[in-house]
């Protein structure tokens, strides 16, 4: 298998490696909007080259893994199915518009194309996955996060929210997914991965609240549904090259990856 990789950040860089030591992957195509980041990281590989766009390799490639931005999987989500190529998302808050959803899972089924989105950062996907064959009553994200975890985002600069300043435990974000996805569009993902598997970016609530002790990312998922309850409570470590990823993230990159390569699927 061939593979091109958008983004050598923290996910990206991570995934890479993993995928150099994996058989069954025999080239790896990597890209990065700063071509040095890109660079570095195939001088450290076996099997990579640089390549300076996605399309730039597409007619070599068997699975493009985008982990880059929402912006980057806008961009080329519409080129790659387009293409027959299958694609995994971890930026998976750009399939918050529901018109653009639509238009990439049809170009995608026209097409013969795959998306695969990983679990990410939340525990309890599985079983949410299953209960959504019976009616959901209420699905809930609680996300917790220290203050390095939430620097730099716009929407609380805007409201003159500064999480440094922020003493004791607070709710920073309550409402739909849909609106937790636009605001907060690099730190939670994971309402997005639940969106889509559960009942949607309206019914779904999240709330985002700031520990200013908080050593983990965590996800706290409830629901309750004909099925019976379930609550699942995550407690990542964030990663050291980037607080707002959680190192579980690149762990479920790399475990979906494993899982198409073997073309073998255990708990889906
Ligand atoms: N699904 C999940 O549960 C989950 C969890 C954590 C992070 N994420 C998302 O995954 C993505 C990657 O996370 P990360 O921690 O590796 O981020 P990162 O910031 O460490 O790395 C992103 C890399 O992508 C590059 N990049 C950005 N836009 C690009 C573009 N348009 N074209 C090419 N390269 C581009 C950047 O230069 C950077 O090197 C982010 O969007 C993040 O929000 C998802």
């Amino acid at each position: 298998m061939r593979i091109t990789i958008v983004g050598c950040g923290s996910i990206g860089s991570k995934l890479a490696m993993a995928a150099d030591e994996m058989a069954d992957v025999k080239r790896i195509y990597l890209t990065d909007m700063e071509l040095s980041l890109a660079e570095n990281l195939a001088a450290k590989l076996k099997k990579a080259i640089v390549v300076e766009d996605v399309e730039e390799e597409l007619y070599h490639c068997d699975l493009v893994i985008e982990a880059a931005s929402q912006d980057a999987a806008r961009q080329i989500l519409p080129t790659v199915v387009s293409r027959g190529v299958d694609i995994m998302i971890m930026s998976v808050g750009a399939l918050v518009d529901d018109g653009f959803r639509e238009m990439v899972q049809t170009k995608a089924k026209e097409c013969e194309a795959r998306i695969y989105i990983p679990s990410g950062a939340v525990c309890g996907t599985d079983g949410l996955r299953s209960s959504a064959i019976g009616d959901l009553k209420e699905v809930e994200l609680i996300t917790t996060k220290g203050p390095k975890s939430l620097s730099g985002v716009q929407t609380l600069i805007e409201h003159g929210v500064d999480v440094n300043a922020i003493a004791e435990p607070t709710v920073i974000f309550s409402g739909t997914a849909r609106d937790a996805v636009k605001q907060f569009p690099k730190n939670i993902n994971v309402a997005a991965t639940v969106s889509l598997l559960g009942v949607g970016f309206d019914r779904t609530k999240v709330s985002i609240v700031v520990d200013p002790n908080s050593k983990s990312n965590s996800h706290e998922l409830r629901i309750k549904g004909e099925f019976g309850e379930m609550t699942c409570h995550t407690y990542n470590v964030p990663s050291p090259d980037n607080p707002k990823t959680s190192y579980l993230a690149s762990m479920s990159a790399i475990s979906a990856l494993k899982r198409i390569v073997r073309n073998e699927w255990i708990g889906i």
